[in-house]
């Protein structure tokens, strides 16, 4: 039975603010002080306690809860609701030291030492009955506490390279876990192909981790280990979501997801929670991931227009309940990227309404103010180390008056299903055959090929339910489960599948028939990569990266001007050969779009829209002003047409002009 609260964060309801903050950084004095300014700003909502172990158990056995309580009833005098993280991601220093085994070991097997977080092994036995023990603790001590509206579980699981374990407690779990999953050693053997370079196995016992090997490992054997580790984050997650299912009912129960972060199954763990957290940093993303040199510097103070929407259109999908929340916003300059230049005025303003607009159900800012010691000194907060006001908070305290005003918005209208698995990404990174290329990127690819013309993306599990939506895209999905056959197969909309898609059975093998399988009729009889500078033009796109030779009496779609073969079409399915590039992107999306009544618009550089309920946002990404096309009508409820740099126009009860494109001539309808 849920609690009703009034600071509960509910479905349906519009949007709410928070902010993490960490009282055992400050004087007592100041606390009650920071929670009226968290009020007056507009925050309803604070996050708390993550990182504290050593605070509330200074040594084994002794706690010390009387500055927590306190804490706690302060924010609460204040009507704030509090989450309140278990802290397990930092095991204080006599716990290492009582069982200095419980450190994960890195892939060069060296172990990770105690002096920062994230240090613990997942598959160490002893470690997970300490962090039951400090969960239950905590749980029982304010489970029940009217302050408290929700929990996070630890802290960014697998943050700085922690889900694999090199461990000799990750090796003999690993073990076990092979053992349970196949049906004895031979049947291993054959499964992963140990025959090639005398590999086999006499007893599950003989196992070894993939690290340290000579040159590269078996993949099968990489995958089972990511599919291990991957489990070893869910059973350890969910370990802690029964403790505080038990002693802390009608809370919900969360946790943050990072960007950009394939390395443990999010759908598996975000099955045990009711709301999935994650922690939006856009312009350290932008400098520490694969954009090009160009975009880096375009969007360097507003992050690439389609990295906040792509994790918030994501985890949505993640989220068996549907339900989620930003747990960390950036509000200003980070610490840790390459080069970590200050958000242009207006961004947090911006990046928070986006979240609105995608369905957030809570951003909450990382941090309230910014720490005078410690790793992160030089990130920024909504406050100076002096208390004084960073420049952030004055954008918070606008949105959340705007956030108000927009009142709660209605659900979302279903385009397109673009198809995304963790474990795609597993399968291109153990065998990427060309450098750059995985199924996250290609992903991310489509997505922004299908923002950059105005459609809603939900990203979602192969075996999410397709009803409703008029193009279903498949990236890159090496294995595909049965229950997405049976799905496309009632489908009734578009469909485009892409490169290494059913190119791979479960343990790694490539299926007897050949790719695409089932997917699409034909055979790819060989695939190459293709260094910068190999490429096959076609009028307005290239065949760059990667390429895929099919043998099918499918009909040829793209070809390029030396005669190759780009993508295929049979009635409604588009199979695409090469890697989906920008411009190879659109030239099929345009294609395939045309055979809906999906309406598109021609958006500028930087521009981009959200729909729901009968409003559509538009957010302006670009250095210079930018107009929203005349295909967008309705009454403008805020900003305008011409939307200025970082800043956002709302317009609702809307009506859509379909968008013709002009290259789109004789193209039928399948
Ligand atoms: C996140 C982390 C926070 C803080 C933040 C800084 O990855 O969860 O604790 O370190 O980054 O940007």
């Amino acid at each position: 039975m849920k609690i009703s609260s009034p600071r509960a964060i509910c479905p349906h309801q519009r949007m709410r603010l928070g902010v993490c903050y960490y009282p055992e950084h400050w004087p007592e004095e100041q606390w009650a002080k920071d929670a009226r300014r968290m009020v007056e700003t507009g925050l309803s909502h604070v996050r708390i306690g993550e990182f504290a172990w050593s605070r509330i158990e200074p040594e084994q056995g002794r706690f010390d809860w009387a500055w927590l309580d306190r804490a706690i009833e302060t924010l609460h005098d204040s009507g704030l609701g509090v989450i309140i993280g278990t802290p397990t991601a930092t095991p204080p220093k006599w716990l290492v030291d009582r069982m200095p085994d419980m450190l994960a070991v890195d892939r060069d097997g060296k172990p990770r030492k105690f002096g920062s977080r994230r240090h613990y092994c997942f598959s160490h036995a002893g470690y997970r009955a300490e962090a039951a023990r400090i969960t239950r603790a905590v749980a029982k001590r304010y489970g029940r506490h009217p302050a408290i509206v929700a929990w996070q579980t630890d802290n960014e699981y697998g943050c700085h390279d922690t889900v694999q374990s090199f461990s000799d407690a990750a090796r003999d779990g690993f073990r076990r876990w092979l053992e349970a999953r196949y049906d004895g050693i031979g049947a291993l053997n054959a499964a992963w192909g140990n025959v090639f370079w005398s590999m086999e196995y006499r007893a599950f016992d003989e196992v070894e981790l993939p690290n340290l090997t000579v040159t590269e490992a078996n993949p099968a054997h990489w995958l089972a280990f990511r599919r291990f580790a991957s489990h070893e984050v869910e059973t350890f997650n969910r370990a802690q979501v029964d403790i505080l299912r038990e002693l802390s009912p009608g809370r919900d129960v969360t946790h943050n997801f990072m960007g950009f972060f394939t390395d443990f199954d999010h759908h598996a763990v975000a099955a045990d929670l009711d709301a999935v957290g994650w922690d939006s940093y856009p312009l350290g993303f932008l400098e520490s991931f694969r954009f090009s040199d160009a975009e880096k510097l375009a969007y360097a103070r507003q992050g690439h227009p389609d990295i906040a929407a792509f994790h918030h259109d994501l985890y949505r999908g993640c989220a068996a309940t549907g339900r989620w929340w930003i747990l960390e916003q950036q509000p200003g300059p980070v610490n840790w990227a390459r080069h970590n230049p200050a958000p242009m005025a207006g961004m947090v303003r911006l990046w928070t309404l986006e979240a609105m607009a995608h369905g957030a159900e809570l951003v909450s800012y990382f941090r309230w103010r910014q720490a005078p010691f410690g790793q992160e000194q030089l990130h920024a907060g909504l406050l100076r180390p002096d208390d004084g006001s960073a420049p952030a908070l004055g954008e918070v305290a606008q949105v959340a008056s705007e956030i108000r005003e927009l009142g709660s918005l209605g659900s979302a209208p279903r385009h397109v299903a673009l198809i995304f698995s963790y474990e795609a990404d597993w399968v291109t990174s153990i065998q990427p055959q060309g450098a750059g290329l995985s199924a996250l990127w290609a992903a991310f690819d489509f997505y922004s090929g299908l923002r950059r013309m105005g459609l809603n993306v939900d990203i979602v599990h192969p075996s999410a339910s397709l009803d409703g939506y008029a193009l279903c895209v498949v990236p890159c999905l090496p294995i595909v489960p049965e229950i997405l056959l049976r799905n496309l197969e009632q489908f009734k909309g578009q469909v485009i599948i892409g490169p290494r898609s059913c190119s791979r059975d479960s343990d790694f093998a490539i299926p007897n028939g050949l790719p695409p399988g089932p997917l699409f009729p034909g055979k790819v009889a060989r695939v190459e990569s293709l260094r910068p500078g190999l490429e096959h033009c076609g009028d307005d796109w290239q065949i760059t990266q990667w390429l895929e030779h099919l043998e099918t009496d499918a009909e040829p779609e793209l070809i390029a001007g030396d005669g190759t073969i780009a993508s295929w079409r049979a009635g409604g399915i588009r199979y695409l050969g090469a890697w989906p590039t920008q411009n190879l992107v659109h030239e099929l999306l345009v294609r395939a779009i045309s055979n809906t009544d999906l309406t598109t618009h021609d958006l500028p550089e930087g521009l981009r829209l959200r729909q729901a309920g009968d409003h559509i946002f538009a957010f302006n990404y670009a250095k210079d002003p930018q107009a929203v096309p005349l295909s967008v009508e309705g009454e403008l409820m805020l900003g305008e047409r011409h939307v200025e740099s970082a800043g956002v126009a709302i317009f609702h009860n809307i009506v859509t002009v379909p968008h013709i494109d002009q290259n789109l001539t004789g193209i039928s309808k399948a």
